[in-house]
């Protein structure tokens, strides 16, 4: 496993998303992807998996201290006074006393943004959340949240389809996490002739090289959703080889700018 160290903590720079995964299938593939040697679980209130999440994690057995674990704010409680009870009820659903990072899922255009982090911050302080952050944030706003509060993470879509410069210069200066959603292109990446003829030189799959070329860059880490079994254990097996300056610098050469990831509520990107 490769770690990521931000604000002094370590984080595991693979991940499982859990977003459509529900049910038994989320609770199977979350205690079997631990099993597998995953320690980092991306869920959220919006993806309706918590309780199943939970399940999984204490089925694997192991130690809480152990798993990196994430929840996000949906927007339906993004306001002062609603914040806490929402996270509260999110650890009563996941069977955990804390998480060890608490997001704002969208930004939506009324925010009360100083506000919602200083609730943010207190959930902090009273040791229910580790850290506490953002997901979808452009660069403007990620910098007007750092400027208030120790934003530990900005979790956006972020592929080989799609270049994030801004905001990993962004996370170096704010000693934060870039978090990739969407690491695979939703399953674009497979079709990908470049990604097909680095993965050829290493015996790897093209979701392999994408996620490898995307942990391997200064602050990132990956979090790719499989529901397949064997695509879980797959994107897990990218620890025994790495990618070159120039294989680093072909798949860069890949953006274009496509979101797979871009509702009605999304911000100005
Ligand atoms: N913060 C946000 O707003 C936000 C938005 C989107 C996503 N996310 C997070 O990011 C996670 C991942 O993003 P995502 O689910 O949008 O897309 P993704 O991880 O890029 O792609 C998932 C798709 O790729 C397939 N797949 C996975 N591994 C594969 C492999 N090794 N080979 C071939 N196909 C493979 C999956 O198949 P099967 O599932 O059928 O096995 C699924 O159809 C989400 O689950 C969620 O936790 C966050």
């Amino acid at each position: 496993m490769i770690l990521k160290t931000i604000q002094g903590a370590d984080v595991p720079a693979l991940g499982l998303g859990t977003y459509l995964l529900t049910g038994k299938a989320c609770r199977r593939g979350v205690a079997e992807a631990l099993e597998i040697g995953y320690r980092h679980i991306d869920t959220a209130v919006a993806y309706g998996n918590e309780k199943e999440t939970g399940e999984g994690l204490r089925d694997a057995g192991v130690a809480r201290e152990d798993i990196f674990l994430t929840t996000k704010i949906w927007m339906d409680a993004l306001a002062p006074g609603q914040i806490a009870p929402a996270a509260r009820e999110s650890l009563s659903k996941l069977d955990t006393p804390y998480v060890d990072l608490l997001l704002i899922h969208w930004p939506t255009p009324d925010l009360q943004l100083e506000a919602c982090l200083d609730e943010m911050q207190g959930l902090q302080e009273a040791g229910a959340a580790r850290h506490i952050g953002v997901s979808n944030f452009p660069p403007d706003l990620m910098r007007r949240a750092a400027a208030h509060a120790p934003i530990f993470c900005n979790q956006v879509e972020f592929h080989p389809y799609l270049n994030q410069n801004a905001l990993r210069a962004l996370s170096q200066e704010c000693d934060a996490l870039l978090t990739a959603y969407s690491p695979l292109a939703r399953g674009d990446v497979l079709r990908d002739k470049t990604l097909q003829d680095i993965g050829a030189a290493h015996d790897k799959t093209p979701a392999q090289v994408a996620l490898r070329w995307l942990i391997q860059l200064d602050r990132v880490a990956a979090i790719p959703k499989a529901a397949r079994s064997k695509y879980r254990r797959q994107n897990f097996d990218v620890f025994d080889f790495s990618l070159d300056a120039g294989e680093m610098q072909r798949i860069e050469a890949l953006a274009c700018g496509k979101r797979m990831v871009d509702p009605s509520w999304a911000p100005a990107w």
